[in-house]
Formats: structure tokens, sequence, C-alpha cells
């Protein structure tokens, strides 16, 4: 036979075999190439497979159980994510509730006291933040020179009359939603971190 006719028959079974795996129904996912790439080893917590002999023909598990076997037995009905508990509300990373006002609700968000208590080391704190998150714009003394804010244009001068009697919780809510020209930066600075920043705002650069 010539190598043609081997290059033929060899797409022709090509050709068959990706023409059999269109044969996907919502039970059935066709075949699969490479089938340890859509069924992980680690819980996981949108599928679970808790049949211990699937994907057995391809396992080299320790435990004998088949390859795309995946649920966690310590869990009630073998969940791999477990539902919260009812009533309950997830907390943040930092331990805060999650932040739920929108970014123009700012009546409601003055109201809201600063829950960090004001201690001499979270000022410190709120010095450091603030020189990694606004001095680039607001300047180190908060009067809207900054180097980054030149560029930007129209940065607040924070120790200006508008803005020397805001609320701790408006400030707080400019930096998590940001206003106007200021961008938000509740994705990037934790809420606790944020009410630092505020107190070092209100006790040291407007003096408040
Ligand atoms: C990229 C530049 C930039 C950064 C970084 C920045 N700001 Fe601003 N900020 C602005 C600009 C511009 C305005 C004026 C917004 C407007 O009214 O258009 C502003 C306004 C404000 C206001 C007044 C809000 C009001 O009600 O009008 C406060 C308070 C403030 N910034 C605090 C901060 C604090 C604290 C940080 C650090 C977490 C920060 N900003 C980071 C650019 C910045």
């Amino acid at each position: 036979m010539k190598i043609q006719n081997y290059i033929y028959a060899l797409t022709m079974i090509g050709i068959a075999y990706g023409l059999s795996s269109c044969g996907a129904g919502a039970d059935n996912p066709g075949y699969e190439y490479a089938p340890q790439m859509y069924n992980s080893v680690a819980y996981e917590p949108l599928t679970q497979i808790d049949n211990e002999q699937e994907g057995s023909w391809l396992s080299n598990r320790e435990d004998g159980k088949g390859e795309f076997y995946n649920s966690n037995i310590n869990n009630p009905h073998k969940m791999n994510m477990r539902e919260p508990v009812a009533n309950t509300v997830p907390r943040t990373k930092d331990g805060s509730l999650p932040y739920r006002l929108k970014a123009f609700e700012l009546e409601e968000a003055a109201k809201i006291q600063n829950p960090v208590a004001l201690t001499p080391e979270v000022l410190a704190q709120g010095k450091i933040l603030y020189n990694q998150y606004c001095i680039a714009c607001h300047g180190a003394n908060g009067e809207g020179d900054g180097k980054a804010g030149e560029v930007v244009g129209g940065v607040a001068n924070l120790k200006g009359g508008a803005y020397i009697n805001l609320p701790e919780g408006h400030i707080f809510h400019v930096i998590m939603k940001g206003k106007g020209r200021m961008g938000a930066h509740g994705s990037q600075i934790p809420q606790e971190r944020i009410w630092k920043i505020v107190h070092y705002v209100k006790q040291e650069i407007q003096k408040q």
C-alpha cells in the first residue's frame, strides 16, 4: 500500500472518531480527549461524582476507586461544598460583613461609624496605608498635590473647605466605591484597613 493510502486511512479513522465524539447528550459528555483535564482530582465544589467506579478503566488511585470519583465522605450526602448554615451571612476575609451599599448611596454610608478603635498603632498603620494608596494623588499633606494627581487632575484637597467636615463613613465609602474622577479601591484594600486610613485622614491630615 502506498503512503497516501495510509494517510487516507488514518484521516478516515480520525474523522470517524471525531464524529462519534459528537454524540453528546445531557447526561453523556461524549468521548473526551484527556479526560483528567475535565475531572479534577481535587474536590470540585460544583461537580460531585459519587459513583466509586467512575473512570476505573483509567485509575491508578491508591484507594482503588475510579479516577473520577470525587466526593467528600466527611460531609452530609458526600457533598464537596457544604451549604452555609441557614440565616447566616458570610464574612469577608478580615471578618467584616460584606459591604452592600452602591456607589450612589453616599448618604446612607455617611451614617456608618468607624468600627476600628482609634489607637496610636492604628494611626501609624493608617499613615503607612495612606502613603501606599493615596499619596500619589492626594499628596503627603492631603492637599491634592501628588505627582500622579497632576496627571489625573481635579484631585480633592482634603484640607479644603468642603471636605474638612466629611463624615468618616463618607470617606470610607469614597475609598471603597470611588467618586467622580477617583476610582474605587474596594477590591484592593480590605475594609478594616480602609477604616484605618479614614482615621489617619481625619486625625492627622484634617486634624478633626
Ligand atoms: C488616582 C488618583 C487618586 C487616588 C489614588 C486617590 N484619590 Fe481620592 N480623589 C481623587 C480625585 C480626582 C478626587 C476628586 C473626585 C471628584 O469629585 O471627581 C478625589 C476625591 C477624594 C475625596 C473627596 C470625596 C468627595 O466626597 O468629593 C476623598 C475623601 C478622597 N479622595 C480620599 C482618598 C483616599 C483616602 C485615598 C487613598 C485610599 C484616595 N482618595 C486615593 C483621586 C485619587
